[in-house]
């Protein structure tokens, strides 16, 4: 019998390992040859036929209404097919979630908030026509500025994804008032706002009368979860899920940024419906995307650690203040990590948010463990100085022997290893007393954090197999490959699984017409789609034996590993970095890094480094360069551009290498395989202000370390 997603088998025994082959081996980039010949389709690039170009009209307020717009002049100019704004859009069947209640009301929550569209025959004359509007606003005063002393500041119900908003445990304050060394500092992280390589891109076709007679929808978009977009657009136009099709086979990057549907999705589809037939293409710009996409929230963090004379945690406080938006709530987890990265007797989490008149806040590669693992490993590195302790040592003494959460045993932990093979590489014997080291004009500093990311990769996506007619086997489910190997990773797998070469796998992904598939998001993307395919393939080998028919098929979802229950499942790793700062100038370079990692089975050597050293550039750009600069005047991000948005170049990254321990997790499931899309970046900007501090003397609190904060 085929076990459908309704019915997943619920097994209590530990799942069969899958015997590696393909798996573990470095196969090039499936996708490859044709990103680099320009043929891979983009959402922006499927050929379509007399299309409506879609330019967004945006606030210049950060709160109030809209009284009135002049569309006469937009609608007047020439290849204008329609300008829509708050009053003549076409009306949402749920206005429920207001980030994506576009055009819905006269309202203004935040600056540069859609209130309109010109829809034109080109890009050029949509947004010529749409500098012809005027628009007149009542103003309200707005509040954009996060503090730690707001009176406004409120608990949330919950956390990212779905955890608790405080924990307390023990007496912290006893502890830290007998401790023998205490930390007592506050951390800052700014704004920040994801860049990846492709701008965000939705092109939404409304088919009004389809076959049946029923509209549907077809959408063309760059996105981490083809079906997550169809299930959020679907109710909003009242249409039903399968009436959706949403397409996505290539995606430029997204770092959590397109893992929700966001306005521009329901503005693409607004436009569509007014020209039914015609496909709306919209294609947000760079600097529309700082406030349309979704941002890390600024963090105030203060971290209070108490410690014996043998350097054991007595006392770790950890409380976190962010913010969100007046229109919908998202409340980062910044200080999840420190309920289970180092034992300690007494502990206390918090979060608390300030409700600003700012676009949502949303996820933005690690969210929360980043600007998180940013204060409570730079607390550890204080703590070790105040011990006089090697930092590596303080972080082995604490490394707690089961999850300090619910005591249960680590799948896999093996973060002291990782820290004993980084520190070993790395050369941290050379390392000096702090501001010790002068090379000419350079203070020479070495630096080292800790990293976790949860191992996330459960149920929810359905795979199907095809015996196909050439001998080889049809793999569908509707994963997103964000251009980190989704395409040649999951082909590997399913070779093993099916037990066949690997050219004998014809993948197929990132379109709803395939079965169901989990978010490319929390790092788990590989491990989830992964274990299923696994599971549909043995699934379909028990079914069809060993020589199937052509056209043998079958579909399945994954079964419940019972392991995540008896486990805590999660990856681990150690960041080192060295930094070089000018003594007159102020200026950082990192020449090198060093990440080793606990992350379980290795599925793709190539493209899992190629993650791994992509989110340690991402921690030491949002250690040095990335800052959203918001003006409070005017509520708008100045700095909205690469002009002004600091990111590193080439230039800037340097000798910088990653590395892992061998070995599937046992308790992961049938791959062994943990997330490694995330953990990059986690510690890794602790890592580099250590390192900054070991050179000077000086301790940065407050990221991005601009030289400023140097002299
Ligand atoms: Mo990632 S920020 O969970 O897409």
């Amino acid at each position: 019998m085929t076990r459908t997603e309704e019915e997943p088998a619920r097994p209590t025994e530990p799942l069969e390992p899958l015997n590696p082959r393909a798996v573990g081996t470095s196969p090039v980039r499936l996708d490859g040859p044709a990103k680099v010949t320009g043929t891979a389709p983009y959402a922006w690039e499927h050929a379509l036929r007399d299309p409506v170009y879609v330019h967004p009209l945006q606030s210049a307020i950060a709160r109030g209404r809209v009284l009135r717009m002049e569309t006469g002049r937009a609608e007047a100019a020439e290849g204008v097919a329609a300008v829509l704004t708050p009053r003549n859009a076409p009306r949402l069947a749920d206005s429920s979630d207001r980030a994506l209640a576009v055009l819905q009301s006269d309202d203004v929550a935040f600056r540069g908030q859609f209130i309109g569209a010109v829809l034109a025959a080109s890009p050029e004359a949509a947004r010529h026509a749409a500098s012809l509007v005027d628009v007149e606003y009542e103003v309200e005063p707005h509040d954009t500025r996060l503090s730690s002393d707001r009176p406004d500041l409120y608990r949330p119900e919950a956390i990212n994804p779905a955890d608790e908003a405080d924990t307390e445990e023990g007496d912290v304050e006893a502890a830290l008032a007998a401790a023998h060394a205490v930390v007592d500092e506050t951390y800052s992280t700014p704004m920040e706002h994801n860049n990846p390589m492709e701008p965000h891109t939705c092109v939404a076709v409304w088919h009004g009368a389809s076959d049946d007679g029923e509209p549907a929808l077809t959408v063309y978009d760059s996105t981490q979860w083809p079906y997550g977009v169809r299930m959020t657009l679907a109710p909003l136009f009242a249409l039903a899920p399968e009436r959706v099709r949403v397409i996505s086979p290539h995606v430029g990057g997204g770092f959590g940024s397109k893992g929700l549907p966001h306005a521009h999705h329901v503005l693409a589809v607004l436009a569509a419906r007014t020209v039914p037939g015609r496909p709306a293409k919209l294609a947000l710009t760079r600097q529309q995307m700082f406030c349309l996409t979704g941002h890390r929230t600024p963090t105030i963090q203060r971290v209070r650690l108490g410690a014996d004379s043998g350097g054991r945690l007595t006392a770790l406080s950890h409380e976190a203040v962010e913010q969100t938006a007046t229109i919908k709530e998202f409340a980062e987890q910044t200080a999840a990590q420190s309920r289970m990265m180092y034992a300690s007797p007494n502990r206390r989490t918090s979060h608390r948010l300030a409700a600003l008149d700012v676009p949502v806040p949303s996820w933005m590669r690690a969210p929360g463990e980043a600007p998180g693992a940013f204060a409570a490993e730079v607390a550890m590195d204080e703590l070790a100085h105040a011990l006089g302790l090697d930092p590596v040592e303080l972080r082995v003494r604490n490394d707690p022997e089961t999850d300090p959460r619910d005591g249960r045993p680590w799948s896999d932990r093996r973060l002291v290893e990782c820290l004993r093979t980084g520190a070993r590489r790395f050369g941290w014997d050379a390392r000096t007393e702090a501001g010790a080291r002068r090379e000419g004009d350079w203070l020479v500093g070495l630096g080292v954090a800790a990293s976790t990311y949860p191992g996330f990769g459960g149920p929810g996506s359905v795979a199907e197999i095809e015996r196909t007619s050439d001998g080889g086997h049809a793999v569908r489910i509707a994963a997103a490959d964000l251009g980190t190997g989704t395409w040649t990773v999951l082909t590997q797998i399913a070779a093993d699984a099916l037990e066949c070469p690997f050219d004998a796998v014809h993948l197929e992904i990132g379109d709803t017409a395939l079965p169901t598939a989990t978010v490319a998001g929390g790092s788990a993307g590989v491990t989830a789609w992964g274990s299923t395919i696994v599971a549909a393939a043995r699934e379909f080998r028990a079914q069809h034996g060993e020589d199937p028919a052509p056209g043998a098929r079958t579909r399945s979802g994954m079964p419940e590993n019972p392991d995540l229950r008896r486990y805590s499942v999660a990856s681990f790793g150690a960041q080192f970095a060295e930094a070089r700062v000018h003594a007159d100038t102020g200026e950082v370079r990192v020449p090198r890094m060093l990440g080793v990692f606990s992350a379980g089975r290795i599925i793709n050597p190539r493209t899992a480094r190629s993650q791994f050293i992509g989110g340690m550039i991402m921690g030491m750009s949002m250690a040095l360069f990335e800052e959203s600069v918001l003006d409070h005047g005017t509520g708008h991000v100045v700095n909205h551009d690469f002009a002004q948005y600091h990111i590193p170049t080439s230039a800037d990254v340097l000798d910088i290498e990653a590395t892992w321990l061998d070995g599937p997790d046992p308790h992961a499931g049938p791959l062994g395989s943990k997330g490694i899309g995330e953990i990059g970046i986690v510690g890794s900007p602790a890592a580099v202000v250590n390192a900054v501090y070991n050179a000077t003397g000086i301790r940065v609190r407050d990221l991005p370390v601009t030289p400023d904060k140097l002299l």
